[in-house]
């Protein structure tokens, strides 16, 4: 299987693994190397080109490499991959390991795939829980970024009238019809077109996607969200995300939630 590694120094190294696992790694090794260096690989997109895209700009002290590894410790994470419960009443499990829920829960079924997805990350599940409480029957929802479509169909499942998603990667497109079949939800449109070209407005836009990658999408996102709408914005660390923030104004935050050093914050346009 090939790999993605990203080499840095061992101050870093923490700051690198969640990198990677919020450009979609199932699951990151770490490997300390004789020169000194913290080597972090995990397997990502179809093509090195795509993994180098998803991960994004690099300081300059870190190195991206690709390298083939035997697919067995690939693919254990797997065997390790649970249902995560993102809501009183709603359940994201892997295809290949549904649970066993009280009737009144709804369980949304995922195969990542070679997308990012799964629910057991924390900004998914922040923007899981999010999605659930704020789509009501009717509304028109927009996921940019949308990976293996879960947020696009937790949408749906919760009442949603219409629900584009958007991605850059064929993969996630892929994986979003396919998952979107799995849960028995018709509505979904998935398209890898760019959200400059995306017309109309919608009730609530969820965008779980790194921090520049908002920023710089960030008149957009304002522009696709309905006068009374909701911006979701999650892939944003905690601690450091004003600037996200500020690059939406006139968009004003009126929601955070924290989980595991990740935010998700919601923004309105101002009255
Ligand atoms: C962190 S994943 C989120 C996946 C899923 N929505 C979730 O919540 O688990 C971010 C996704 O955004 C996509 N992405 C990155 N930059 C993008 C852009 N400029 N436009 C659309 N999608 C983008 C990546 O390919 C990836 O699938």
């Amino acid at each position: 299987m090939r790999m993605v590694e990203l080499v840095v120094p061992p101050a870093d190294a923490e700051l690198a693994a969640d990198r990677l696992w919020a450009a979609g790694a199932r699951a990151v090794e770490e490997i300390a190397d004789r020169a000194g260096h913290v080597r972090l690989r995990t397997a990502l997109a179809s093509t090195d080109a795509l993994s180098a895209q998803r991960i994004g700009a690099l300081p300059p002290t870190w190195r991206l490499g690709h390298v083939d590894v035997d697919d067995e410790p690939a693919t254990t994470w797997r065997e390790f991959a649970n249902p995560v419960r993102v809501a009183a009443d709603l359940v994201i499990s892997p295809a290949w390991k549904l649970g066993r829920h009280d009737t009144g829960t709804t369980e949304v079924a995922v195969e990542p795939a070679g997308s990012f997805g799964l629910g057991d990350h924390p900004t998914t599940k922040l923007a899981a829980t999010a999605a659930w409480r704020l789509v009501a029957a009717h509304d028109q929802v927009l996921d940019v970024g949308c990976g293996s479509g879960v947020l696009a169909i937790v949408a749906a499942k919760a009442g949603a009238r219409r629900v584009v998603a958007v991605d850059v990667a064929d993969a996630a497109i892929e994986a979003t019809i396919d998952n979107a079949r799995r849960n028995d939800v018709h509505i979904v449109e998935a398209s890898t077109t760019p959200i400059g070209e995306v017309v109309g407005d919608y009730d609530v836009v969820l965008a779980n996607i790194l921090a520049p990658a908002i920023v710089a999408m960030s008149a957009d996102l304002r522009r696709v969200t309905a006068r009374g709408g909701v911006l979701v914005i999650s892939g944003i660390l905690a601690t450091d995300h004003q600037h996200v923030l500020d690059a939406l104004v006139p968009m004003e935050p009126v929601r955070t939630e924290i989980l595991d050093g990740w935010a998700a914050v919601e923004l309105r346009h101002r009255r």
